[in-house]
């Protein structure tokens, strides 16, 4: 059985076979044909914070294979009450077939995980956001634009920057951080992705120039200046980031044709301006709709695993 708590744990060959299982799954969805391939499966769905694409994706993906999700925001369970995150895991995993849990803390996580009978997906914590960068890497597929990528990621340096230098360092493609000074990715990560980096022959690079990063770049992405759990933080944060905005200035420095990703929600004017969000629109809501087909494929994969 496995759990998927970070592309840490998994190979290029699996990030790429459920990616392969995700698209597959697309290509009959588009036909209209449904194959429950999970059929009588729960998924138990913890969130501990906001979600819309996460949300909508686990619930109609599950639905979709032939099982049923469970909404189970923290207000509702004991654990938002106090509950031990060894007993919430034992008690559902006793009765459900997979878990995805959003949350704070990574640790929390691993606890339940190390508790879980049942696979263990991480729907994004302070530390990583795996699944997003599972519709990433499928639109970058899609598009034509995985080959040879380089990739800008411009902002703070947050759990969707620690998932991109994971997906660099696995895949092998180059990425180039810029983020302010103070706002910098976690240290540790960096060295276990440069670690990883050295085998496929990832570049990635850090720092406090957006211009750098994004010159030459084929791809360039950004995410919220502040994150969730860090609302009080988002005047001093706009203050610190300016000249981070990812504006048309910004995208003329980068490949002629450089596309632009974003995992939503985005702040226009902030992180991103609305003519490059909307003028990369088809692109930002593809990947975004891919959280729904590269989740699926995800499941699936596991599920698969278990049996095996
Ligand atoms: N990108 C993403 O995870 O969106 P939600 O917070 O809406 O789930
Ligand atoms: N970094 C953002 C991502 C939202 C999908 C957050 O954690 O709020």
């Amino acid at each position: 059985m496995r759990h998927f708590l970070t592309l840490k744990d998994f190979t290029k060959e699996e990030i790429l076979e459920i990616i392969d299982i995700g698209l597959a799954i697309k290509k009959d969805l588009k036909a209209g044909i449904y194959k429950r391939e999970l059929s009588n499966q729960t998924l138990a769905m913890i969130f501990e914070k906001s979600s819309t694409r996460t949300r909508v994706s686990f619930e109609t993906g599950m639905f979709q294979l032939g099982g049923h999700a469970l909404f189970l925001s923290n207000r509702d369970i004991h654990l938002g009450r106090g509950e031990p995150v060894k007993d919430t895991a034992r008690v559902i995993s006793s009765m459900c077939d997979m878990v995805m849990i959003r949350t704070f803390e990574h640790s929390m996580v691993e606890e339940f995980s190390s508790f879980s009978k049942v696979p263990v997906i991480n729907g994004l914590t302070d530390s990583f956001h795996p699944v997003q960068l599972l519709a990433d890497y499928m639109t970058m597929v899609e598009y034509g634009v995985s080959e040879n990528a380089v990739v800008a990621y411009v902002g703070d340096g947050n759990n969707m920057t620690h998932s991109w230098m994971m997906l660099a360092a696995k895949i092998g493609f180059d990425l180039r951080i810029a983020t302010p000074k103070g706002y910098e990715v976690d240290g540790t990560i960096l060295e276990e992705a440069l670690k990883i980096a050295k085998i496929s022959g990832a570049a990635i690079t850090v720092t406090n120039d957006p211009k750098e990063a994004v010159k030459g770049a084929s791809i360039v992405t950004t995410d919220t200046w502040a994150s969730m759990g860090q609302e009080e933080e988002k005047e001093e944060r706009v203050k610190a980031f300016k000249g981070f905005m990812v504006d048309d200035l910004m995208m003329c420095l980068a490949q002629k044709g450089a596309k632009f990703l974003h995992c939503l929600p985005a702040y226009r004017g902030q992180e991103v301006s609305e003519s490059v969000l909307e003028g990369h629109a088809d692109i930002v809501f593809d990947e975004a709709e891919n959280r729904l087909h590269a989740q699926k494929g995800l499941m699936v994969w596991l599920d698969k695993q278990r049996g095996e």
